[in-house]
């Protein structure tokens, strides 16, 4: 007699994606100038972890309202309202974890084993991840790449010819990880007129949103949805505040799925750290100069990254007209996991290789990500040593 497994086979598939293969070869060796991941090199301003401190001083070490803190919900309506003009009804803003547990949550709603969701690619690897950890199977549309406008763009028809009878949702990062591109309003409209047409969610992932180099902030998926629409809006702390490690985000749902947002945020976690909540209410109450000096720092990085591969023949980009990554081709490279673990052993540089965002297709295999938001001396650096490496 066979015995049952009664693990889920996608649970027996998972490995390390491509980042993590090349990162632990070099996680804990000061010498290296980490580029590989999401984030900043700036701690957490003062003011948000004083915040922190003091709510942790005055007792607020209890469990706390699982989809939020009352005081946090209200500042994110205070903050959308101001930065994006209207005010979300207090019923669709949840804090049920860090954004990648939004973007669970959210999968959560619409996902059974066997459904498929559409990933705009090229695409950080977790979200394919998540889709499969919630059973579902990623579907690829790859954003277009014209090089001769010098611009990632959408293919609107594409998206409606992947959409199947299994298809429940559409995943879009706005702007982009790894690529930068940022959506139009017009393509928003567009997509949601697809959505509703066919029967299938949104979940925008808008966690660069004001980090964005044309405007105050980029176009918004909350711009143009109806608060009953099946649009999910993800975003954090992480990127915009220096917060990698706080593991807070936000969700602005659906409003029918106010009792099934208060339901997820139990079952998933009851509750994000409540100190660390109050961190998050500093941030959004007086961290508007921090993110006006993080997308100067970024337009800083951006520069050099764009000076740089401008001198050297084998390399060409999109500039990142939002986020914080450079998305880098390289001529004749086809084993990006090869050349960064290469590029690590030799000059102590840590960059994502293309593989990681590949969504099925291996163009990526002759591209980099790097993450520019850094000390402009390290990058320098940095980029000092890649070129060398380039040239041998
Ligand atoms: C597109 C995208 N979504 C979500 C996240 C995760 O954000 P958080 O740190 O809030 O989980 C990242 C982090 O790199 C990201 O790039």
């Amino acid at each position: 007699m066979t015995v049952r497994d009664p693990i889920r086979a996608e649970m027996l598939r998972f490995r390390p994606n491509a980042i993590a293969e090349v990162s632990r070869l070099g996680l804990g060796d000061p010498g290296i100038i980490p580029l590989w991941f999401g984030e900043t090199d700036l701690v957490t301003p003062a003011f948000i972890r004083d915040a922190a401190k003091q709510a942790l001083d005055e007792g607020y070490t209890f469990y706390t309202s699982a989809g939020g803190h009352p005081r946090l919900r209200a500042a994110l309506q205070d903050w959308t309202e101001r930065w994006y003009g209207v005010r979300p009804e207090l019923e669709r803003v949840w804090v049920p974890g860090a954004a990648m547990l939004c973007v669970l949550t959210a999968l959560q709603t619409c996902v059974r084993t066997g459904d498929e969701v559409i990933v705009l690619g090229p695409m950080w690897p977790n979200i394919s991840q998540a889709i499969e950890a919630a059973g579902g199977t990623p579907r690829y549309v790859r954003l277009d790449h014209d090089g001769a406008k010098g611009a990632w763009s959408l293919d609107l028809n594409k998206i409606e010819a992947a959409i199947g009878p299994q298809t429940k949702a559409l995943f879009i990062g706005t702007p982009g990880n790894p690529t930068g591109w940022v959506i139009s309003d017009a393509e928003i409209a567009a997509l949601l007129e697809i959505a509703r047409r066919r029967g299938v969610a949104i979940i925008a992932d808008e966690v660069y949103s004001v980090l964005f180099y044309e405007a105050k902030r980029a176009p918004s998926f909350f711009d143009h949805a109806d608060p009953d629409d099946n649009v999910f809006v993800v975003n954090s702390f992480s990127k915009s505040w220096a917060m990698t490690g706080w593991r807070i985000g936000w969700l602005i749902a659906p409003r029918r799925l106010a009792p099934a947002m208060a339901q997820l945020s139990v079952s998933n976690n009851t509750g994000v750290t409540v100190f660390a909540q109050f961190g998050a209410v500093a941030a959004l109450e007086k961290g508007d100069q921090f993110i006006a000096e993080m997308v100067e720092r970024c337009r800083t990085g951006r520069r050099l990254l764009g000076e740089f591969i401008a001198s050297q023949n084998r390399l060409s980009w999109v500039e990142p007209r939002g986020a914080f990554y450079g998305y880098i081709h390289v001529d004749g490279l086809t084993d990006s996991i090869g050349f960064a673990k290469n590029l690590l052993a030799t000059t102590k540089v840590g960059v994502a290789p293309g593989a990681a965002f590949a969504c099925g297709d291996d163009r990526d295999e002759s591209y980099l990500r790097l993450c520019f938001a850094q000390d402009p001396a390290r990058l320098a650096t940095a980029l000092e040593r890649m070129g060398a490496a380039l040239r041998d």
